[in-house]
């Protein structure tokens, strides 16, 4: 809008008249996004990420910054990439487009993405790959097709694609190998994936190039009849994902040469349901390379016998999930006992005998997640590498001492989701490497003080979803090395003072979802000992306070803490924050306090928080114009982020004052607010993102400042102004706020200025034309004018001052001194009006005139050829004629002195009526006798 301005004061017409054209074709600024926006941090100047997922958008936005390089654009209704989409976005270099109803890309539409380097078409609508939209895309290594309906690839479609690695055509309809030919040629590609894509047969035979970087390939959901590979066409080969590829309970596996597989580390067998010596067939292809193993879902009749097929002296990971094994007895698994990891979940394992992992001595990590255990056994003696043990998701509700007896390298113990309801001291006595114990999920009640004794290495304890209603003191006495403390959703309504002491090193503790009340949280001590505590979550507990400032303000122990928060009190929240709540936080960064029903801000809340970084109070009742001042936001000057989204606000203008000058993000959406002035943004100068989604701007002038702003400022991302709805007037009340024509509020100096120069050029042309062309008209109709005023003033008066005006030309006064004045004067008395006499001085002619002429009951012009030329003559005949007309009295005598021929009153036009219509009188020739002249004068005169 300023520049708008600047450039419209132009003095000159031509600029100004150049520069309103030129407005009305300046585009809005890139910056003002229709249902896109840009994820925070971002900078402007720098490369952007622009998201505009599941926005129902039908087409690309248009207003996309051209220096995008990540563009989200996928779950919308898009159904064709044109050339124009992305022209301009020469940065591009990651275009995520999934999940659209894309069918058609234009010829080179990615023609000027010279930088794309991934290409996410999937889930869409696409029935061929053509070169026409992928050509020469020289950086381009990931593109995505899956989930299309692709049946057709052109031959050399990929090859000016010269850094493909990764492409995905799983979920097509190819349905024959030679189609994806394409891609097996290409010398750069690593992976391929063509699962589920009704191919029924693969064989190298029908391929016919060598793929000779892939190292993955996917065949997976295709219901392969036949597997025959008889050429090399895959020496890098690594990854074979055969999962769910066997067609009703077989798989012809065809495979002479073992060695043209012989690189395959890995391979997926998941859900392939075929008999056993045809698995060991498959398996036996690989038995000297083979590292990884998953055989997921294939519910095998006889899994021991499967099993010591599988097991190799090379293989290392082992998934044998979902296939139904009841029961784990060591004679099953001990041909598996150089495995490092084994995968058992979901197995439905009830029992596990004794010792059945004795010789898995070199197991690191063990998964019996999702099965029916009830207890252990002791099972897991002798297991001196492991250091992940995975038992969550079972229904174990005791533990005995020897369980986890000498697992002196265990670092991670999983037992949520189980039955527990104790835990016996001894269980964790040998397990001085435990990092990681997660217990959620279980029915524990109490911890006792030495429960977790020994466990002096412990980083992480878990014990969400518990029922432990209090703390003890020095519960967690001994865990000199715990940093995160879950007691997420317990029923914790007591803690005791000094119940945290020793967790020197915790930083993070969340007590959220229990039941803390002020009480819980009254004494000095609660928590006290945690001096590196960064992180403390009291959301959804119990927490009120009565009075304004609190004896022992809770925590002024927590020097570091970083993050506070405390949403969600349940009952009535906290309708306030007492004067002193923060005391003690000076590192505090973030705090949360949504959702509390707090109504007003005392000025002194953050006065212990100098720090404070961003700030949250969504969903309170703000709607108080004092709920929040100025002075509440002076002591933190750091504030870079402000959230008050729901809270009923009427109005920012707190923010004029209250020097923010940090402020970078500001969120305030679904309040009700009806107006954003330039005053307010300018006392907000960092602000980089600023959302006021579900507010009740209206759409009149009061909003046009706030439009304008948004859509042309290039600083401040205002996000989805296009979806801001008119609160008012209702009949716009569907319409986008962004649609609104601000124009019309804006006094649009060009335009002003445009229409002024206009009207002074018309101006001008018809006075020039009036000058040249109608000048007497003009003069006439002046001296009309000016008489009709007379005339009025002069009807208002009685009586004549003279009997006769006389009009003449100077060059004829001799005449009207030596023959006229004896004779109309001295002999027949009456009193005239003669210019060089009777004029006023100082009065212009003109006046004289008029006065002359309506003074005078008659009007005698002494007509000569110098009359004719003289304009003051013509002037005194036209206020006579008017006056002649007007009062429609005989009002004027016409006396020829000269003989002048009527051809020569032509161009005296108005004369020439007057002759045509009046008797006039002529100056007899020399000679001739004067005193019937002078008698027919004096006739004239006396007429009324
Ligand atoms: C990008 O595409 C994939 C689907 O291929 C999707 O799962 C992912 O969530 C997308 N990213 C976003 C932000 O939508
Ligand atoms: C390939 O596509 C499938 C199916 O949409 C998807 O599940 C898989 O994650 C994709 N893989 C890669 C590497 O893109
Ligand atoms: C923090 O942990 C380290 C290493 O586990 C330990 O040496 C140190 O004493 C602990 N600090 C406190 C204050 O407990
Ligand atoms: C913006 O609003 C505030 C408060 O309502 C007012 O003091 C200020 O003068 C306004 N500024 C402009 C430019 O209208
Ligand atoms: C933003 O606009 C200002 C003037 O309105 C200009 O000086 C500045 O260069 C612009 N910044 C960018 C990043 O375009």
């Amino acid at each position: 809008m300023a520049t708008r301005k600047r450039r419209s004061v132009e003095p000159s017409i031509t600029l100004c008249y150049l520069s309103y054209s030129i407005l009305i074709i300046v585009p809005t600024s890139e910056f003002s996004l229709r249902n896109c926006m840009i994820p925070e941090p971002f900078n402007y100047t720098d490369k952007l990420t622009v998201l505009c997922y599941k926005m129902g958008l039908l087409a690309f936005p248009s207003k996309i910054p051209s220096n995008v390089a990540t563009l989200v654009i996928s779950f919308n209704y898009i159904s064709e990439i044109r050339k124009e989409d992305l022209s301009r976005l020469t940065f591009l270099t990651h275009l995520n487009a999934s999940n659209n109803n894309i069918s058609h890309i234009q010829e080179g539409a990615f023609r000027d993405s010279k930088d794309l380097e991934e290409l996410n078409l999937s889930q869409n609508r696409l029935s061929n790959v053509s070169r026409s939209w992928l050509e020469d895309l020289p950086k381009l290594s990931i593109i995505r097709l899956d989930g299309n309906l692709i049946k057709h690839i052109e031959p050399d479609v990929f090859a000016s694609l010269s850094s493909l690695k990764v492409l995905n055509l799983t979920d097509n309809k190819l349905q024959q190998i030679e189609r994806i030919q394409p891609a097996f040629g290409l010398n750069t590609l690593q992976e391929l994936y063509i699962g589920i894509n009704n191919l029924n047969i693969f064989q190298s035979s029908d391929v016919s190039v060598t793929s000779i970087s892939l190292k993955m390939l996917d065949l997976s959901q295709n219901l392969l009849t036949k597997f025959q590979i008889t050429e090399n066409i895959f020496p890098a080969l690594e990854y074979l994902d055969l999962s769910y590829c066997s067609h009703n309970g077989n798989l012809d596996w065809i495979v002479p040469n073992a060695t043209m597989l012989k690189k395959v580390t890995t391979l997926k067998l998941d859900g392939v349901r075929i008999p056993e010596e045809k698995t060991a067939a498959i398996l036996g292809t690989f038995n000297t390379s083979l590292y990884r193993l998953r055989m997921d879902d294939i519910k095998p009749i006889k899994p021991d016998r499967l099993l010591s097929d599988a097991c190799s002296s090379v293989l290392r990971v082992l998934h044998f999930g979902e296939n139904n094994i009841s029961s784990l007895t060591k004679h099953m698994i001990a041909p598996c006992y150089l495995l490092q990891q084994l995968d058992l979940t979901s197995n439905n394992i009830y029992h596990i005998s004794g010792k059945t992992f004795m010789n898995f001595t070199q197991l690191i990590s063990l998964h019996l997640q999702h099965n029916k255990l009830t207890k252990l056994n002791g099972a897991f003696n002798g297991l001196p590498r492991l250091e992940l043990l995975d038992l969550s998701a079972n229904k174990i509700n005791k533990l005995n001492c020897p369980d986890f007896g000498n697992l002196i390298s265990l670092r991670n113990l999983y037992l949520y989701n189980n039955k527990l309801s104790s835990v016996s001291v001894c269980l964790f006595k040998n397990l001085k490497n435990l990092q990681k114990l997660k217990l959620g999920t279980n029915k524990l009640l109490t911890i006792s003080t030495s429960f977790f004794g020994v466990l002096s290495n412990l980083k992480y304890l878990q014990l969400r979803y518990n029922k432990i209603s209090s703390l003890q003191k020095s519960t967690f006495a001994h865990l000199h090395s715990l940093q995160t403390l879950d007691l997420v959703d317990n029923q914790i309504s007591e803690i005791d003072e000094y119940a945290f002491e020793g967790l020197g090193n915790l930083t993070w503790l969340s007590l959220a979802s229990n039941k803390i009340t002020k009480n819980t949280i009254k004494n000095k001590n609660v928590f006290s000992g945690l001096f590196k505590l960064q992180h403390l979550d009291l959301n959804s507990n119990y927490i009120t306070f009565d009075r304004e400032h609190l004896t022992f303000p809770p925590f002024v122990h927590l020097k570091s803490l970083h993050t506070l928060a405390i949403n969600s009190q349940r009952h009535h929240g906290l309708q306030f924050l007492p004067r002193n709540l923060l005391e003690g936080l000076t590192s505090l960064k973030i705090f949360y306090a949504g959702n509390l029903n707090i109504r007003y801000l005392y000025n002194d809340t953050f006065n212990n928080t100098p720090h404070l970084w961003h700030l949250d109070l969504t969903k309170n009742i703000l709607s108080d114009n004092s709920a929040l001042s100025s002075q509440a936001f002076h002591p933190i000057p750091e504030l870079t982020r402000l959230i008050l989204s729901r809270s009923g606000l009427q109005s920012l203008d707190f923010l004029i004052k209250a020097n923010l000058s940090k402020l970078s993000i500001l969120r305030a959406s679904g309040n009700k607010l009806a107006s954003i002035n330039q005053t307010l943004i300018d006392s907000i100068p960092r602000l980089k993102f600023l959302d006021l989604q579900n507010n009740t701007f209206p759409c009149d002038c009061s909003s046009a400042w706030f439009i304008d702003w948004s859509l042309l400022n290039n600083q401040t991302q205002v996000l989805y102004l296009n979806k801001y709805i008119c609160n008012y007037p209702s009949a716009m009340s569907k319409n986008s706020l962004e649609d609104f024509n601000t124009e019309s509020c804006i006094v649009d100096y060009s335009f002003i200025c445009f229409l002024c120069s206009s009207l002074i050029v018309a101006f001008t042309l018809v006075v020039s034309f009036v000058c040249s062309f109608l000048r007497w008209h003009l003069v006439y109709t002046y001296y009309l004018f000016l008489a009709l005023l007379h005339d009025r003033k002069r009807k208002q008066q009685h009586g004549f001052q003279y009997d006769a005006f006389i009009s003449y030309n100077t060059q004829d006064e001799p005449w009207v001194i030596k023959e006229l004045l004896p004779n109309l004067e001295a002999n027949q008395g009456w009193r005239l009006c003669l210019h060089h006499r009777d004029f006023q001085p100082g009065r212009s002619i003109t006046d004289n005139i008029i006065d002359g002429i309506y003074n005078s009951r008659k009007t005698i012009c002494l007509i000569t050829n110098n009359y004719l030329r003289s304009n003051w003559c013509s002037q005194e005949i036209q206020v006579a004629t008017f006056r002649h007309f007007d009062e429609r009295k005989d009002v004027l005598i016409l006396i020829f002195l000269e003989d002048i021929p009527t051809r020569h009153l032509s161009p005296y036009y108005r004369m020439k009526k007057l002759v045509k219509q009046q008797t006039y009188l002529c100056w007899p020739k020399a000679g001739d006798d004067t005193k019937v002249f002078w008698q027919k004068v004096k006739m004239a005169m006396e007429t009324k």
